[in-house]
């Protein structure tokens, strides 16, 4: 990476000085106009040295080993260090990125890392606050995978919840007997019996026993359970995949009851589970000061929790996995809730040398800033999502319509994907189809248009590209190489913050820059075979990185558009 062969210089020039050398920290240029690359460190080592910024900048310059990377290096006042790569560096750098897997990604050592992603609950449509979860999910495992990792997804089903309580409830209600349950039926009931509850503690009080007995291995209750989950999370794992989102396990909060007793077991032999009012509590603070809530354990009527399971599937994760890292994806509403489980973890000493990481997402607006809803007032169903976006996708230009359905899916998901994936994860955003559809501004579609677009191109012509020079002819040649040769970058960054929107903001500038460059540069006119030769092949490059990065934003590439 060039980053760190610019350090490598600073380093030695530092050391010829006899400066610390340590934080060398280089850094994009943030004044195009002047340089690519900036150094600022002058203004740290002025503080230890005594000497003037501009002072340690022009001696740094001067000790700067030979080298074929800069074409023009100088310190400016007060002491700021600028870098402008030669042609001959940008070049290298290019032609390693092309011959080497991944584009020269340096990788680090593998780690088996779990990621439990998606967590839909059962017998609740999913609407489109489920999307995030799934979509940032996938990216960021096939992100975590793309750095060689052992990557193990769990969607971890919410399955045994006091929603299946309310759903049998009002299946016996209507006599609908568990052969006969359907979709249909099961999208009915639940808002129903929902909101029944929310009016009448009675009712409410009802369906938590029938959670409770369900737990307990009530057989009628079992038989009703069985069948709900089976219609249920095959709707889902159908939706999944039309998202193109899969799991290695498809287990689920009920899965973990198992090693409830054992777990049990563990925490006593800790001094850990605590009574109170006749539940089993467990203290979540590492130190006092904290004041965080007990995580509850066992109610009194000895109904499991949220929290149980929770620890029980950590406890049933180390046992099968031994990973070095366990990621959960959900909103932000449940920080509190892995707070608590991860420092009941590390007071137990239950993941000793394992990483736990909760990773949170924004809401989904609708343009008020309230969370999106239908006109009708409810969270939209994922399927009527997509039906929308395909139709306003369809009705933008009359061409749209004569793609074929298998295109329009995946343009569809283009859509939704890209328009979550470019903001950064934590952030609410605005969920605005018309905006997302179109073919020109940050979209999912501009993206596959100018991969199409070259994709084109580089078949049509004839010459097929197999070599680089070091030249570069123009500005916007030279603009979209420096943005090419930074994508180790941006993947780092996606990979370190875990947050897929690196990558969708640097596809989207090499998109802009890809255009602008056709624009200018006519490729099919020119007559210097070399320089048409060294621009074919920095649109392969770049159309190879447009498609992988694609895959690692959960997107395909449709066959037109
Ligand atoms: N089912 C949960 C919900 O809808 C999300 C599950 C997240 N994963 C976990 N291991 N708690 O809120």
């Amino acid at each position: 990476m060039l980053i760190d062969k610019l350090t490598a210089l600073i380093t030695e020039s530092l050391t010829k000085l006899q400066y610390p050398t340590d934080n060398i920290n280089v850094i994009e240029s943030n004044r195009k106009d002047l340089c690519d690359y900036q150094y600022d460190g002058a203004f740290r080592l002025a503080k230890t040295l005594h000497t003037s910024p501009l002072q340690i900048g022009e001696n740094i310059i001067a000790n700067l080993p030979e080298n074929n990377l800069l074409s023009k290096c100088e310190c400016l006042a007060p002491g700021f260090i600028n870098f402008t790569l030669s042609n001959e560096a940008i070049n290298t750098e290019i032609r390693y990125m092309c011959d080497t897997p991944k584009y020269g990604l340096q990788l680090t050592e593998p780690k088996t890392m779990v990621i439990d992603y998606g967590g839909p609950n059962i017998a609740k449509p999913l609407h489109v606050g489920h999307l995030r979860s799934a979509i940032v999910g996938e990216s960021i495992k096939r992100i975590l995978k793309y750095y060689n990792n052992k990557v193990i997804s769990d969607v971890h089903f919410g399955d045994i919840g006091l929603q299946i309580g309310q759903v049998i409830y009002g299946l016996k209600q209507e006599n609908i007997s568990p052969q006969d349950i359907n979709l249909s039926i099961l999208e009915r009931i639940y808002p129903t019996i929902s909101g029944i509850c929310k009016e009448d503690e009675n009712i409410k009080e009802q369906c938590a026993s029938i959670t409770k007995a369900l737990q307990d291995g009530n057989e009628e209750y079992r038989t009703y359970w069985t069948k709900i989950c089976e219609v249920s999370s095959n709707d889902i794992k159908n939706l999944y995949k039309f998202i193109d989102v899969d799991f290695d396990y498809w287990y689920g909060e009920s899965d973990a009851y198992k090693y409830i007793p054992q777990l049990t077991a563990y925490l006593e032999k800790q001094n850990l589970l605590k009574l109170s009012e006749g539940a089993l509590i467990i203290d979540a603070n590492l130190t006092p000061e904290t004041n965080l809530p007990p995580l509850l354990y066992q109610k009194s009527n000895q109904a499991y929790l949220y929290g149980t399971t929770d620890l029980a599937t950590i406890y049933q994760r180390m046992q099968d996995f031994h990973p070095d890292n366990i990621i959960y994806l959900t909103d932000s509403r449940q920080s509190l809730h892995f707070e608590q489980v991860f420092n009941v973890c590390q007071k137990s000493g239950l993941t000793p040398h394992t990483k736990l990481e909760h990773l949170t997402f924004g809401t989904v607006n609708g343009s008020d800033g309230k969370p999106y809803k239908t006109r009708s007032g409810q969270a939209p169903k994922l399927t009527d999502l997509f039906n929308e976006v395909k139709e306003t996708f369809k009705n933008i230009k009359e061409t749209n319509q004569e793609l074929s359905p298998n295109d329009i899916d995946i343009i569809s998901n283009a859509i939704i994907k890209f328009a979550d994936l470019q903001n950064n994860r934590e952030k609410d955003y605005i969920f605005d189809i018309a905006k997302f559809s179109e073919v020109i501004g940050k979209t999912g579609p501009y993206i596959l248009y100018t991969y199409l677009r070259f994709n084109k191109i580089l078949q049509e012509n004839a010459l097929k590209p197999s070599k680089l020079t070091d030249n570069i002819y123009n500005e916007v040649d030279r603009n979209l190489r420096l943005h090419i040769i930074k994508l180790a970058n941006y993947l780092n960054n996606a990979y370190t913050y875990r947050s897929p929107s690196y990558i969708a903001n640097y596809l989207y500038d090499l998109c802009v820059l890809l255009n602008t460059f056709y624009q200018t540069n006519h490729i099919n006119n020119l007559e210097d075979l070399n320089n048409k030769e060294d621009w074919l092949y920095i649109l392969k490059l770049s159309n190879n990185i447009i498609k992988d990065m694609l895959d690692l934003l959960v997107i395909k590439i449709p066959s037109k558009m």
